[in-house]
């Protein structure tokens, strides 16, 4: 049971009046038809992300309903409470751009209200990033529980997951081999259930990322969002957060620099969405822990890929639930990982990998390090002079012929340009050439969006070209797949190196050397910078103006400068 509590008078301003403080809000408390032994109850707060524009927390008030019956059963009192949703597809110009708005939502939401511990609950894409950020600023001790993935659907007796076989299907109907009453067909078969995307793309990454990182109930991350499992997931959750009361396993305890490494470890083991790169980078960031990419870079090569599932490989995630999970992974890199670090339950990660399996792990979808799919580099950084702060590639996703590559430069100044020149039947482009899209970084007017799967030009894509290297400072759907270089620091509506790319020039990939250069002299760059004029048109009010002065590069997770903690290396606040 609980104790050492302050329930509901939890952070109460008195104003020179404490008792009469007190009253007041219990008599507000008491409108909402709580008994005294209710309200003597410590608290546990949750977090709450349901919304109408957030189809993969559509299962939230039933889930809800099994976290509140384990906080009761464990002898608190559930209070949830709302904080923004950021429902993937439904937020324009990206969600991306509101992640950091929601991180201040919850932290600020945890902090100002009287609560002894947290559940977070969230799922979709930018919502596990954002709570765990505030939740790290907010230091209460916190409990993640996520969504879950969706199940599959059928068509014409394929499976069918959220995102990954959209694109396929897309790419066909742009191609000319599917026709439009099969198109919508398809579109009413790819997300059938309540869950996050059912690949590995950003939301699954994430989920495992929150568990690694010591954050969720073990064994939970890939538990699919309709199974019972997930409800009495729900429930165990709640009551451990009613333990936590009153506890000193705050966020800071459990997201440690051993923590943070496992976590790279996992992403890199499960070739997961480069996205959760700058997430973890965030995350760690409130902490005063640096994710460098030489590091990362460091243990890519010594990280094997063992998960076989798409967008890369073959299964799905509720394929992975039943191959084994985390746990299988874990298993797998086991010699790899920080066996120091710590979970919210206070299991080291030796107590955890010590346990016996309940069940064998099925290699159909985790592989063992002795047989993995990639003996290294699921995930890479690359620096060059394209990209002297560096930038990402997802090897694993990529085309193995592109990846030594050099071509000429066909450049898309922006979004816009991008999206009017595409598919022009007199674009000057070939098989061979590089697309590079500029102007799509943290702080261009579309604020970083999942833009850097640029689209095969049409004329292309017509005569069967499926992939070719792409380069952009956006970044991209963790349910997409291509030779795809993103995150190009410094970006260009800073006057990166980027920014001065013209249609011709050679540039050239190297995945082995972990190089992307633009093979242009220092002169006539030199000279190209000179003329190079930053976007004047800067929003002048609110988010959108908080978001384009303060947002920092994607080699600093994205944060806000003023949100991040600073570190030992003294890397906050500088662009890079
Ligand atoms: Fe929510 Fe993909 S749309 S996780
Ligand atoms: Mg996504």
């Amino acid at each position: 049971m609980v104790d050492r509590h302050e329930g509901l008078t939890g952070g109460l301003t008195n104003y020179g009046d404490r008792e009469f403080a007190r009253y007041l809000r219990r008599s507000f408390a008491k409108s909402m038809g709580y008994t005294d032994a209710s309200l003597d109850k410590p608290i546990v707060g949750i977090c709450y992300t349901e919304s109408g524009f957030n189809n993969c927390h559509r299962h939230f008030p039933e889930l809800l309903e099994a976290v509140k019956r384990g906080v009761l059963a464990a002898g608190a009192l559930p209070v949830p409470f709302p904080v923004i949703s950021l429902g993937e597809v439904f937020l324009s110009p990206t969600s991306m751009q509101f992640r950091n708005l929601m991180a201040m939502d919850v932290e600020e939401m945890i902090r100002a209200q009287p609560m002894d511990s947290v559940i977070l609950m969230g799922g979709c894409d930018k919502t596990v990033p954002a709570l765990l950020m505030g939740a790290a600023s907010a230091g209460k001790p916190a409990v993640l529980l996520v969504a879950g993935p969706m199940m599959t659907g059928r068509h014409k007796g394929e499976r069918l997951g959220a995102c990954t076989d959209c694109r396929r299907f897309w790419g066909q109907y742009r191609g000319g081999t599917i026709d439009e009453a099969e198109i919508n067909q398809v579109e009413g078969r790819l997300a059938v259930t309540a869950g996050t995307c059912a690949v590995m793309g950003t939301a699954s990454t994430m989920a495992l990322i929150g568990e690694t990182l010591g954050m969720c109930l073990p064994d939970t991350a890939a538990i699919p969002a309709v199974h019972a499992d997930r409800l009495r997931a729900a429930e165990e959750t709640g009551a451990l957060a009613a333990r936590l009361v009153g506890s000193n396993q705050t966020p800071d305890k459990i997201v440690t620099a051993a923590s943070v490494e496992n976590a790279m470890r996992v992403l890199l083991a499960v070739s997961g969405s480069t996205n959760a790169l700058i997430h973890l980078t965030a995350i760690a960031g409130r902490l005063g822990i640096d994710v460098d990419l030489d590091h990362f870079n460091r243990l890519s090569d010594e990280t094997p890929v063992v998960v076989n599932l798409k967008p890369v490989g073959q299964g799905y995630m509720e394929d992975f639930h039943t191959a084994g999970g985390l746990e299988g992974v874990l298993r797998a890199i086991a010699p790899l990982l920080d066996l120091n670090a710590v979970d919210i339950t206070g299991q080291s990660m030796a107590e955890r990998l010590a346990k016996p399996l309940s069940d064998p792990i099925d290699r159909t979808y985790i592989r063992s390090a002795e047989d993995p799919i990639e003996r290294a580099g699921g995930l890479i950084a690359l620096n060059g002079s394209l990209a002297p702060g560096g930038a990402v590639l997802k090897r694993a996703a990529a085309t193995p012929g592109l990846l030594e590559h050099e071509g000429r430069a066909v450049v898309f100044s922006s979004l816009d340009d991008l999206a009017a020149r595409i598919d022009d039947p007199d674009l000057d482009v070939n098989a061979d050439d590089i697309l590079v899209l500029q102007n799509a970084g943290p702080k261009s007017p579309s604020g970083m969006p999942e833009a850097g799967y640029l689209p095969i030009p049409k004329k292309l894509a017509r005569q069967g070209v499926k992939d070719m290297v792409r380069i952009s400072d956006a970044r991209m759907s963790g349910t997409a797949f291509g030779t795809i270089v993103l995150h190009v620091t410094p970006e260009a509506a800073l006057g990166g190196p980027l920014a001065l790319v013209c249609n011709g020039d050679r540039i050239r990939l190297s995945a082995r050397d972990k190089r992307i250069d633009l093979l242009v002299d220092e002169a006539e760059l030199a000279r190209r910078k000179v003329e190079f004029r930053p976007d004047a048109d800067v929003p002048a009010r609110g988010y959108q103006a908080l978001y384009r002065r303060s947002v920092l590069p994607a080699t600093l997770g994205c944060d806000f400068d003023f949100l991040r903690a600073a570190s030992s290396t003294g890397a906050e606040g500088e662009p890079s």
